[in-house]
C-alpha cells in the first residue's frame, strides 16, 4: 500500500522515468543555465545541498567548486543512475547520493547553497514551491541564521491570449500543447503581449496558492481560443553585472473552454486558480475568459466619467 504522497508523486510527476532524465541531459539551455548560474552561487570551498538530484548533474557543477555537496533522491532508479554516472567524472567523488525523501531530509551542517529544479511550467506538477517552502521551515528550525542561496532564485510566471491551430492531418483537437520557446511557434497566433501574473521569490515566502484575474487589449480581430503559460526562472541574479541567468520552460497552451470572437480594440477578460505542484487539469478547470467589445468599454468608461 502507497502512502498518501507516494500515489501523489506517482501521479503528478514526481517519479519521472529514467529516459526523461536522459532528455533533459540534451536540453542544452536547460544545462546551459544551470551551469552557468550554479558556476556563479557556488564559491570554492562552498557547501551545497541539491533537492531532487535526478542523473546528479547540477550536483556535479557544483562540486567543481564546492568543498562538498548533498545530492537528495527519493527514486531508487536515479540514486542508482546518480552514483553510477559520478563515479564516472571527476570531482563526482564530492557527491554525497542520498537516497531520502527530501521533504524529510536536512544536512548534517549548514550549506551555503540550495539547488533545487523540480520545476514545471506555472510550477505546476512538481514540488518546487512546495519543497523550497518546508526546506527554509525546517532548515530555519535546526540551524537559524540566514538563508542558503537558492538556485533557482525566483521565477516569473505569466500568461498570454492566443489564437492556435487545433487541426491535425484534418482531425480537429483542441488538446494541451507544449511549444520551444526558441523561436516563432508555427500555429499560434498571439493577440496581446503576454501579462505577468505572479512573481516567486524563493528567498521569501512563497504562496502555493496562485490565482489571477486580469484583462488584455486585442490588437487584432480573430478567434481567441488559447492561453499560452510561459515561465522563467531566474537562476541567478548577477549584481555587479546588473543581469540575471534565465531558463525558459517550454511555453504550455492550454485550450479555452470555448473559442472566443475578437474585434481589435476589444477586452478579453481572463482569470484562473491553481495551486503550485497541481495538476494541468486543475488550471484548465479553472480557466474563465470572456470578452467585453469595445464600445462596451467605453460605455462603462463614458458612465464613469459621468459619476466622477
Ligand atoms: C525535474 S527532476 C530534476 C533532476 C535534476 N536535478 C536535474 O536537473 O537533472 C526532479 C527530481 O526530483 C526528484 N524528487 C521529486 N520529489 C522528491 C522528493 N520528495 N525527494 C527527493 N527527490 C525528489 C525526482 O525523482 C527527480 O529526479
Amino acid at each position: 500500500m502507497l502512502a498518501e504522497r507516494e500515489i501523489e508523486s506517482c501521479y503528478l510527476g514526481q517519479f519521472i522515468p529514467l529516459h526523461y532524465h536522459h532528455n533533459m541531459l540534451m536540453d542544452s539551455r536547460r544545462m546551459q543555465g544551470f551551469r552557468a548560474a550554479i558556476e556563479h552561487a557556488v564559491f570554492p570551498g562552498a557547501k551545497v545541498l541539491e533537492l531532487g538530484g535526478g542523473t546528479g548533474v547540477l550536483s556535479w557543477f557544483a562540486a567543481a567548486r564546492a568543498e562538498k555537496v548533498w545530492c537528495v533522491e527519493f527514486n531508487p532508479d536515479l540514486v542508482n543512475e546518480a552514483r553510477r554516472l559520478l563515479s564516472r567524472n571527476r570531482e563526482g567523488h564530492k557527491v554525497e547520493v542520498v537516497h531520502a525523501d527530501a521533504f524529510d531530509y536536512l544536512p548534517p551542517e549548514p550549506v551555503d547553497v540550495v539547488i533545487c529544479e523540480m520545476i514545471h511550467v506555472g510550477m505546476l506538477r512538481e514540488k518546487q514551491v512546495e519543497m523550497i517552502e518546508s526546506f527554509k521551515h525546517r532548515y530555519h528550525a535546526r540551524f537559524g541564521g540566514r538563508l542558503p542561496v537558492f538556485v533557482p532564485e525566483a521565477a516569473i510566471l505569466a500568461v498570454q491570449p492566443l489564437g492556435q491551430e487545433y487541426c491535425f492531418e484534418g482531425y480537429h483537437a483542441p488538446i494541451v500543447q507544449f511549444q520551444e520557446p526558441t523561436g516563432i511557434a508555427s500555429g499560434s497566433i498571439e493577440f496581446a503581449a503576454p501579462s505577468v501574473y505572479g512573481i516567486l521569490d524563493f528567498s521569501q515566502t512563497c504562496d502555493s496558492g496562485i490565482q489571477w484575474q486580469g484583462s488584455f487589449t486585442m490588437e487584432q480581430d480573430g478567434t481567441v481560443n488559447a492561453l499560452r503559460f510561459i515561465t522563467k526562472n531566474i537562476l541567478a541574479v548577477l549584481m555587479a553585472q546588473g543581469t540575471t541567468i534565465d531558463w525558459l520552460n517550454h511555453y504550455m497552451v492550454l485550450p479555452l473552454p470555448a473559442p472566443l470572437q475578437v474585434m481589435a480594440g476589444d477586452t478579453l477578460r481572463v482569470s484562473f486558480q491553481y495551486r503550485a505542484g497541481g495538476s494541468i487539469p486543475s488550471l484548465q478547470n479553472s480557466l474563465d475568459a470572456e470578452v467585453l467589445p469595445r464600445a462596451s468599454m467605453s460605455t462603462h468608461a463614458d458612465v464613469e466619467l459621468m459619476h466622477a
